[in-house]
């Protein structure tokens, strides 16, 4: 009977958000996720990946994917503290702290999963966070489940950072202070103003975190953000994601020997969920090492995002400040941001519309998110859309 409770919450909770068309209706991508995906047995040029560099279809990698299936099969079998440590984990943590400059490196089962393990295994209620507003939803998240106090600043405005941080730490009140902030901000394609923060860290002794989740594989020459500015040795918590980029699933944490050790003893994803599947890590490994050996996927999407942003932006659209590939098309009222992609994908270009809650009201957006798997046909026929259905909608 306790059920009738839930039943009211969701029937009124759900019909709530379909009311205010805030409800999503989840697209079902008919194979894989390369630069043209089928929804609804249509083709369309995707442009709403995070499969940057296309190594998430790349032949090589399906196929180290098989060998490690062969030999490993297909789950690890445990958490990473009893037996589900494989050699293959081990490897690719070395590969991680080597391509970060960094001693160790930690993974996880996702980026998402990593920022709860890495920012609750530190931080706790004696302790204060300075969080940029516009940060990702898991280092929210993290952040509220260490219970530090959380303080955020406004985003990427190092004046309000600087007056936080020192109330933070004269107040006396916290053991511990850390700044956390994106690397790459993935609505909007900005770079956090990392030399700035690492003075203000250095002068008020804070601990600093980035989640370069959308700057490794994209920034500094593939090596993320932190390597951009030539920061590895006073970045404490250099995050990444393996899903995006590199192609495959995961997250990490890459840094100080005794952090990582600190991690593997008090990280509660790395204790109680089980380890990264063979295939993944195996795949992942090999993709770092592509990354690695050569910067010519990392350029081809710098090339590829350089080429739409131009095409975009001489049509007339607000692509924002993005310094970035990532390409957001600034429509502002929601209803007509919604009509828009729908348009878009209408005549074969996926590119969905991004509205308040996830960024602010009165800038809703289409993001697009080039990669170096895009042909410059490709290219060429989504900006031809573009033109189209922004003339139509009058955006243009
Ligand atoms: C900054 C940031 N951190 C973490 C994540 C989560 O990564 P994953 O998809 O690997 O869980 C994302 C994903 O969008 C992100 O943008």
């Amino acid at each position: 009977m306790l059920g009738k409770f839930l039943d009211k919450f969701l029937d009124e909770n759900l019909q709530g958000l379909q009311d205010q068309g805030l409800f999503n209706e989840i697209d079902v991508v008919e194979g894989a996720n390369g630069p043209i995906i089928q929804i609804r047995g249509k083709e369309l040029i995707n442009l709403s990946s995070n499969n940057y560099l296309g190594l998430a279809t790349d032949e090589r990698l399906k196929r180290i994917a098989v060998d490690a299936v062969q030999e490993y099969g297909v789950g690890a079998g445990a958490v990473r503290t009893i037996n589900g440590t494989l050699d293959l984990h081990v490897e690719l943590e070395r590969k991680l702290a080597e391509f970060k400059g960094t001693e160790a490196a930690i993974s996880y089962q996702s980026g998402f999963n990593c920022n709860m393990a890495a920012i609750s295994a530190v931080m706790d209620k004696h302790d204060a966070i300075l969080s940029d507003q516009l940060n990702h939803a898991s280092i929210i998240d993290g952040c509220r489940l260490s219970k530090a106090k959380i303080i955020a600043y406004n985003h990427s405005d190092m004046d309000d950072l600087k007056r936080k941080a020192e109330e933070a730490v004269k107040s006396g009140q916290y053991k511990k202070v850390m700044i956390i902030t994106d690397g790459v901000f993935s609505m909007d394609g900005d770079i956090a103003k990392l030399p700035e923060i690492i003075e203000i860290a250095k002068e008020y002794d804070l601990i600093t975190y980035v989640d370069d989740a959308h700057g490794s594989g994209v920034t500094g020459k593939g090596k993320g953000t932190v390597k951009h500015f030539g920061l590895e040795k006073e970045v404490d918590f250099q995050i990444g994601t393996l899903s995006k980029a590199v192609g495959v699933v995961g997250g990490y944490v890459a840094g100080k020997k005794n952090l990582i050790y600190w991690l593997k003893v008090r990280s509660r994803p790395f204790l109680f969920s089980t380890a990264l599947t063979p295939a993944d890590v195996a795949a992942t490994t090999a993709a770092i090492q592509l990354i690695t050996n050569s910067t010519e996927l990392v350029d081809r999407l710098w090339e590829n995002g350089n080429y739409l942003k131009g095409g975009l932006k001489n049509l007339g659209f607000n692509i924002g400040n993005s310094e970035t590939p990532i390409t957001p098309c600034i429509i502002g009222d929601e209803k007509l941001t919604q009509q828009f992609s729908k348009r878009l994908i209408e005549e074969g270009v996926y590119a969905k519309s991004i509205v308040f809650p996830t960024v602010p009201k009165g800038t809703g957006r289409v993001r697009n998110m080039p990669t170096a798997a895009h042909t410059k046909e490709m290219l060429d026929a989504a900006i031809t859309v573009y033109e189209k259905v922004g003339k139509e909608l009058g955006v243009i």
